[in-house]
């Protein structure tokens, strides 16, 4: 939701702030800019759109050595080139980009406009710009960033260019921020790949916390107004796992990452895993939350605690779950999931649970995130670097580490790593060019035929995976899917099926089977265009596509079909998967 880039350094900033924004296309991409100070002055240059095909002679900006970039998911104000971040003070000394909302911006710039500001844009970050300007009439900048912060209500990540002295500022609460830091130049950004390129070397920022860049860097605690000391940490992730190519997109290429990212999910330390799996034993009113993808992981979650290991887990979405806060106590703990770990519904929930003393473990992709931070107990998925705007390999992680944990609580940690490892190798054996051909000829079929919905159905540790893959289909095809528990079909959904709709079938070798094949069987008397993922074939598939038989590993292989057939839908019909529209990465406000 929105990327920030800053450099000051030797090199050219403009192109270093033009690839970071190209790395962080994936947290917004409706509009960006690009500014920059020389001896001239401040330049702002902005443009509506994606970046991803400009190149540094169309950025009509002078060369400099510092420069601070944005690239936009609009919240407060249409998406024009005025609304598009940097927002310049009225006197142009501050440039300002910000991440999040000012949920007070209206009472702030209501009082600015009395005072007599005056305003360009509808967006809440320019209340920010101009109240920075205010407020440096009697304080030095770093004052004068405290104050204006401190007024801002929401989750927040801004950075200030002060075009007067040349310094970067970068402050956060909420929403992310991390710098870079080599001999002689500086980073700051929303993400880590935005600067892979030149450093590994980072330190993340905490609430409140404050880098500041001239010639050196200083930290300060604004809401403890003190000078603070942060060491930098190396970051694992590489410049390889955060680039696309060979493949024509990320989300194909971190769809066949999986076999490896799912025996990466598995490396975990075994004396904390069974430790965080007693927690969840003896815990009291527990709660998985997450938000979308994440949300179906927490949900597949409650399934494998119940099933597996026999303890009762509620599930609730990250977004619903202040209403649930009632039966929280200090023996409760809350399995809170995110790839990002940046997600506003998902912490909000988590500062719910922290307000009442319960425990929090964090199922986090990003390490250095404010979830692995406010966790008691943090586990990471390992899955490396997420571009694609939506979620594949961060969701198979999510559901392995939950999986793993379920076999921990019945003392069977060693079951549930060996079940995993043989899921990356049946998986490596099964992603071949044949199997992605079978699925990229359904995907033509489908549109060919112009369908303008499709349904898919499972049950139990397969209910989950159905709706995770219509959120797939739907939300890079946009076509039209939902997922439904297969019992509920009779209840009202079999009213949508006419003929030649295409209804998907998640059939698992378990319980369910002969369930889920009379439910195949009712679609395919309405009409419906079956399709399986199955172990084995059945007469009522019309299109089937094997899996491997995995027990209970059957969610982790039923997604990858359903993940490539969006992949093939939305590539068919001409869209970009990688950046569906009105979508973002990282969703870090309400
Ligand atoms: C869908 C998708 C989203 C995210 C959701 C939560 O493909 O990516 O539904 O799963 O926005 O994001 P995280 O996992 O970062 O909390």
């Amino acid at each position: 939701m929105c990327g920030i880039i800053g450099y000051k350094g030797q090199r050219n900033a403009v192109e270093i702030a033009l690839n970071g924004l190209k790395k962080l296309e994936y947290r917004g991409y409706d509009s960006w800019g690009i500014s920059t100070v020389d001896e001239k002055g401040a330049h702002i240059f902005k443009k509506v759109g994606k970046i991803g095909s400009i190149n540094l002679s169309d950025v009509k900006l002078p060369e400099s050595s510092i420069a601070l970039a944005h690239t936009r998911w609009a919240t407060h104000g249409g998406v024009t080139e005025k609304n598009a971040h940097p927002h310049f003070s009225e006197s142009k000394r501050f440039i300002v980009v910000h991440n999040g909302i000012v949920e007070n911006y209206q009472q702030i710039k209501e009082q600015l406009k009395k005072e007599g500001y005056k305003f360009q844009t509808e967006t809440d970050t320019e209340v920010i710009a101009q109240l920075l300007e205010k407020n440096s009439k009697e304080n030095d900048i770093k004052n004068a960033l405290q104050k204006t912060f401190l007024s801002l209500e929401g989750r927040n990540a801004i950075v200030v260019l002060d075009s007067k002295t040349k310094t970067l500022m970068g402050v956060r609460k909420g929403s992310p921020l991390v710098i870079g830091v080599n001999e002689k130049e500086y980073f700051i950004a929303s993400d880590v790949p935005a600067f892979l390129d030149y450093t590994t070397d980072v330190i993340f920022l905490e609430d409140y916390e404050a880098g500041i860049i001239n010639e050196s860097l200083e930290f300060f605690n604004l809401k403890e107004n003190k000078k603070i000391t942060k060491k930098s940490e190396k970051i694992t992730w590489t410049l390889e796992q955060a680039k696309k190519e060979p493949y024509a997109h990320f989300m194909l290429k971190e769809i066949l990452e999986q076999p490896n990212t799912i025996r990466l999910a598995t490396m975990q330390d075994e004396e904390e895993l069974n430790s965080i799996a007693n927690k969840i034993k003896n815990a009291y009113g527990s709660f998985l939350i997450g938000c979308g993808t994440a949300g179906y992981a927490a949900l597949a979650g409650s399934y494998f605690f119940s099933k597996i290991s026999r303890k009762h887990i509620n599930f609730i979405v990250g977004s619903e779950f202040s209403s649930h806060q009632y039966f929280l106590t200090d023996k409760s703990l809350i399995i809170a999931i995110s790839q990002s770990g940046e997600t506003a519904d998902t912490l909000e929930a988590v500062e719910v649970a922290k307000k009442k003393n319960s425990k929090v473990l964090g199922i986090v992709n990003v390490m250095g995130s404010s979830l692995m931070r406010y966790a008691d107990y943090p586990l990471m998925t390992n899955a490396g670097p997420e571009i694609c705007v939506c979620s594949t390999k961060a969701f198979t992680s999510q559901l392995s580490l939950l999986l793993l944990l379920a076999y921990a609580i019945n003392n069977k940690l060693e079951d549930g790593k060996k079940l995993l490892l043989k899921t990356s190798e049946e998986l490596k054996k099964l992603l071949d060019k044949n199997y992605l051909e079978n699925i990229k000829k359904l995907a033509e079929k489908i549109i060919k035929e112009n369908h303008q919905h499709i349904y898919v159905i499972g049950r139990s540790f397969n209910y989950s995976i159905a709706l995770e893959a219509a959120l797939k289909i739907k939300e890079v095809s946009y076509i039209h899917a939902e997922g439904f528990a297969a019992g509920e079909l009779k209840h009202g959904v079999i009213a949508l099926i006419e003929k030649g709709t295409p209804c998907i079938a998640i059939v698992a070798n378990d319980e369910e089977k002969s369930a889920m094949i009379s439910s195949a069987t009712e679609l395919k008397a309405r009409g419906g265009f079956m399709i399986g993922i199955a172990p084995e074939n059945n007469p009522v598939f019309n299109y089937w596509i094997k899996v491997p038989d995995l027990g209970n590993a059957s969610p982790i292989v039923n997604v990858i079909p359903a993940q490539l057939l969006a992949y093939y839908l939305a590539v068919g019909l001409g869209h970009d998967p990688d950046k569906p529209r009105n979508l973002a990465k990282s969703v870090t406000v309400k």
